[in-house]
């Protein structure tokens, strides 16, 4: 694994804001503090709200707004959407609002999926306001016109994931359905546009098969990061970063199913009442 260096020039000790509609933009942490591990994390999952899969692209501006105006009270110096939902309906007003990089997960998924097909099939997967959306297919088509896309909504792999049913009979007859269609027109590539299916990245390759290349954008999104923040000369040099975890509804099941998303310990979590 290749951990991003720190590197000399000017540093920047702020903390780097996340956001989620709950647990599941904790697997973009999970891969920061894998690979910027000098940086400082406030995390907020808007538990009280979730699911923003199914709402309205108006309610998720709103709430994705209340959301960057609680970060900002820890001084962040950026900002990641860690949520597929708000990053295909929110960016353009967070952008507007707030004077810090915004960073969503559907360009840096986007563009990694270009680099892998070689078919110039790509499947998408997500929440239905995603997929309706159509975030994803114009960030591929921006960069290639040529590339075909197929979306697919899977609303019942959040409530799956939740569950912890990640490996059960049922979870991969719901993949089955869901999948089969983009198998059966060939696409070679396929991103997980949800926070939540990372879980299920094994199931889902039994059903495509070993020859789809399965995209996870907290990859690449912390990449992005990473490559903001040194273009800025903004990354942290702090030897043992304190990092924050909040929720906005009781945090016992925040902390009992986000440890499973982070994949070690959650032992700060703090709700907050904004909401
Ligand atoms: N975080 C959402 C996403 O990535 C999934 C859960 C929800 O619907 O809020 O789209």
């Amino acid at each position: 694994m290749r951990v991003f260096n720190r590197k000399n020039g000017n540093m920047d000790n702020r903390p780097i804001g996340i956001f989620d509609s709950g647990v599941g933009g904790l697997t973009v942490v999970k891969q920061m503090l894998r690979k910027l591990p000098y940086e400082e994390i406030v995390y907020l999952g808007d538990t009280a709200r979730v699911p923003y899969g199914t709402k309205s692209p108006e309610t998720i501006k709103r709430f994705a707004v209340e959301n960057a105006e609680f970060l900002m009270r820890f001084k962040v110096k950026l900002i990641v959407v860690a949520c597929n939902t708000a990053s295909s309906t929110s960016l353009d007003i967070l952008r507007e609002k707030f004077d810090i990089p915004i960073v969503g997960v559907i360009k840096p998924g986007a563009e990694k999926a270009v680099t892998v097909t070689r078919n110039n099939k790509i499947g998408i997967i997500g929440t239905h306001t995603t997929v309706k959306s159509r975030a994803y297919e114009r960030e591929i088509k921006r960069i290639n016109k040529n590339i075909k896309v197929l979306s697919q909504a899977c609303p019942i792999f959040v409530p799956l994931v939740e569950e912890g049913w990640v490996n059960e009979d049922v979870t991969y007859d719901i993949a089955k359905k869901y999948l089969k269609p983009l198998v059966s027109k060939r696409v070679d590539t396929l991103v997980l546009g949800c926070t939540h299916y990372p879980l299920l990245k094994q199931v889902i390759s039994r059903v495509t098969g070993k020859n789809v290349k399965i995209i996870d954008s907290a990859n690449s999104v912390t990449e992005e990061v990473y490559n903001i923040l040194m273009a800025l000369g903004g990354l942290s040099e702090k030897r043992k970063p304190k990092h924050k975890f909040f929720a906005t509804d009781a945090v016992e099941h925040f902390v009992r199913i986000g440890e499973k998303f982070l994949g070690s310990k959650i032992t700060n979590a703090k709700r907050v009442t904004y909401v």
